[in-house]
């Protein structure tokens, strides 16, 4: 009997023992194999392997030549331009008024190092009525939605693994208020890993070790799942990105929409100083008249530690992951022509796999490469690229770890010290350690106020003021 056309194409790639357990799977299993092998773009994993893991003995790391910090816009409170900062701000508003501007979430990551069992974004992370990832921005965008007087779209990118949870939450939660037909989920692409010498793994006897391409997967899933085009019919040029572990982030940011808009700029950036000179973050440099992330572990520790005439660190702009996109530019990026393309990265790591018998097998330590892409890999490649400072107490506070650094722990402290700041900043009179921590539990609807302005705007309004006790909820 003739081969099948994709069997044969993975034994002229080298890749023949893929199908070795063929004959022994049910119909079921043989077309889920084949899915799965379908999936796979045998000469970019061929000339991934030749370039990232076979080259790897002794290469050369990131090339530092000409790298200097990046220049970027100081907050007003830190010696930035208050008057370019308030334009901005009305540009900003200018453009969600025109509803050019859609909130876009990277949601597909499989949250390792958190261990929790279900996509992150349904994770429980506000500090009184434990709401989920999710929910918080789906009021903050919904809430700028009222502001602005037009309601946002929300583009979501999940995984194959999380895809139909993430889904089903939604619809469990009626969308929390948001309209159904303006929040789209996509999934992201995925990549199969391989072992140390170029042969793709198997899960099992039938499947593919197969993992998601990374948050720099998301520039190609948005143009292939026609996510762009439908922008596009909606007057959407604009895109504001943000990743699924941060409640604190500000979705909806006029001053960052502005900065974008106003310097036509393709990709614009937050940064915040770093907190000490070997915080890992990556940094953004300028190279070659070009914009770039260094990440922490291709920064030479001397550079890192480089501090300036007036003694401060010289490569000060840590990147927290949060950026405005052009439309147009995602486009250009997910065609990948001219050379526009996401370098891919490597990570070693435990793949649990087969042997030659076809048994499982749990490994102790890296067995094989994952292949991912970086969405700040995109800003070379970007014209009018911007850096805008921002708080990091208004910003960012990630939920990473199970424990310690950027835990849940971390993150509801987070949250309740800016609770505690917009109340003082208002008039409230609340009980602070010197931290700014609030000693009781506190929480603010996003659909009260999202931000400082906001909220303002709203407490003015309220009559009368609530108490400020253990256990306020302002909704
Ligand atoms: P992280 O780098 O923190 O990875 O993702 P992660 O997979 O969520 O967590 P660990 O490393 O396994 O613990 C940062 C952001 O990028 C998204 C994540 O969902 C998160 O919002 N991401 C990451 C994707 O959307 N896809 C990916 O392939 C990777």
């Amino acid at each position: 009997m003739a081969q099948h056309p994709i069997i044969e194409l993975f034994q002229c790639a080298g890749q023949a023992h893929v199908f070795a357990f063929f004959d022994r799977l049910s119909a079921v299993e043989q077309k889920q194999l084949l899915a799965d092998a379908a999936e796979v773009d045998l000469a970019e994993v061929a000339q991934l392997y030749r370039s990232l893991v076979a080259k790897s003995e002794g290469a050369v790391g990131v090339n530092l030549a000409g790298l200097a910090p990046a220049p970027y816009e100081k907050r007003p409170e830190y010696g930035g331009d208050a008057a370019a900062w308030a334009q901005a701000k009305a540009a900003g508003e200018l453009a969600l008024r025109g509803g050019r501007v859609a909130a876009f979430t990277v949601a597909g990551g499989q949250g390792t190092r958190l261990g929790y069992d279900g996509p992150k974004g349904t994770f429980p992370v506000t500090p009184l009525k434990r709401k989920s990832l999710f929910q918080v921005f789906a009021e903050k965008i919904r809430a700028a939605g009222l502001r602005y007087g037009r309601p946002l779209h929300w583009f979501i990118m999940t995984s194959h693994a999380n895809h139909a949870a993430t889904e089903t939450f939604f619809a469990e939660h009626a969308c929390f208020g948001l309209d159904p037909a303006r929040v789209h989920f996509f999934r992201q692409g995925r990549m199969p890993a391989v072992s140390l010498d170029g042969k793709i793994l198997l899960e099992t006897t039938g499947s593919l070790a197969l993992s998601p391409d990374g948050h720099g997967g998301s520039l190609r899933a948005l143009g292939r799942s026609g996510a762009l085009d439908l922008m596009q019919r909606e007057g959407i040029d604009t895109l504001s990105y943000f990743q699924v572990d941060n409640p604190l982030v500000r979705c909806i940011d006029p001053a960052f929409i502005g900065w974008h808009v106003l310097r036509g700029s393709e990709m614009t950036s937050k940064m915040v100083p770093k907190a000490y000179a070997e915080e890992k973050v990556g940094h953004f440099c300028s190279q070659g008249g070009k914009s770039v992330v260094v990440e922490y572990s291709d920064l030479p520790m001397a550079m890192q530690l480089e501090t300036d005439a007036n003694g401060l660190l010289r490569y000060i702009a840590g990147s927290i992951a949060i950026h405005v996109l052009d439309r147009e530019f995602v486009r250009r990026m997910a065609a990948g022509g001219d050379g526009a393309t996401l370098p891919f990265h490597r990570a070693d790591k435990k793949i649990p796999t087969v042997d030659a018998a076809g048994v499982a097998v749990k490994p102790e330590k890296a067995n094989g490469v994952k292949f991912e892409m970086f969405v700040f890999d995109a800003l070379p490649f970007a014209k009018n690229p911007v850096v805008i400072e921002t708080l990091r107490a208004d910003d960012f506070s990630p939920v990473k770890n199970a424990d310690g650094l950027d835990s849940p722990q971390t993150c509801r402290d987070d949250q309740l010290r800016q609770f505690a700041r917009w109340l003082t900043a208002n008039g409230a009179n609340v009980a602070t350690d010197s931290s700014g921590r609030p000693s009781f539990a506190v929480e603010v609807s996003p659909l009260f106020g999202y931000d400082e302005d906001s909220f303002a705007d709203a407490w003015r309004k309220l009559s009368p003021k609530p108490a400020v006790v253990d256990g306020l909820y302002v909704a």
